[in-house]
């Protein structure tokens, strides 16, 4: 048995060891930290019976004002010995459930190489993501990325910023202010994520 569950801080390193064996793209462990101080409500495990982390998802909302209200998955992983067993799904559905319900997202957006038949399967014909755009030379080694798109919900008219508001789009317990950082500043593998 495999349960998919939030991930707590205790989670973090198991997180970053499961992407390290299986994908090229990784991270320091204060961007796990990162996500995890702005957004605990986004980072989901599949745990199994013996309390091994086997997959996990990394999720963020994206704060850019001029857009609308989106989230962002930053990594998915499944190790190789728990795969096409539904877990990738899982994980997704999670993280895009809690962006629509926590933070009123809008779509979800994430990227993908070319090459990965196994996560653009899953993204296309599981989950319902269109390709939204091609990034050429995304990543480091220069492959193509397809930047792709799930709506969540209808378009919201673009709201009139009002002093006293204090709920609506994107927000949430801890403004990124509160975070301490930006993704630019805390995030130098921008470049880099699924
Ligand atoms: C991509 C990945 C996360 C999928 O995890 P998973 O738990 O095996 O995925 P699921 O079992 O939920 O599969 C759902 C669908 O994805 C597609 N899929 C998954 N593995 C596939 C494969 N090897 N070949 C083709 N399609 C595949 C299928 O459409 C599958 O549906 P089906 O089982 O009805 O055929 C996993 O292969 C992985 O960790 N790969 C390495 C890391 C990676 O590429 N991450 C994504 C980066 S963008």
């Amino acid at each position: 048995m495999v349960c998919i569950r939030q991930a707590t801080i205790d989670d973090l390193l198991a997180m970053q060891a499961c992407n390290l064996m299986c994908l090229p793209e990784n991270y320091q462990m204060k961007y796990y930290f990162y996500h995890m101080l702005s957004w605990p409500q986004l980072l989901f495990v599949a745990e199994d019976y013996g309390g091994r982390i086997v997959g996990y998802v990394l999720a963020k909302m994206e704060e850019d004002p001029s857009e609308p209200c989106h989230g962002h998955i930053t990594s998915l992983a499944v190790l190789r010995s728990h795969r096409k067993l539904g877990l990738a799904t899982k994980l997704m559905s999670a993280a895009q459930a809690a962006m629509d319900q926590v933070f009123g997202a809008e779509y979800v957006s994430l990227h993908v190489r070319r090459s990965n038949r196994a996560a653009f399967n899953l993204y296309t014909s599981t989950l319902g993501y269109q390709i939204h755009d091609i990034e050429a030379k995304y990543y480091a080694d220069g492959e193509d990325a397809y930047d792709m798109r799930k709506m969540l919900r209808q378009p919201q008219p673009k709201k009139h910023h009002h002093h006293h508001h204090g709920g609506g789009c994107c927000s949430h317990d801890a403004p990124p202010a509160a975070a301490g950082s930006s993704p630019t500043s805390t995030s130098p593998e921008k470049k880099a994520d699924t």
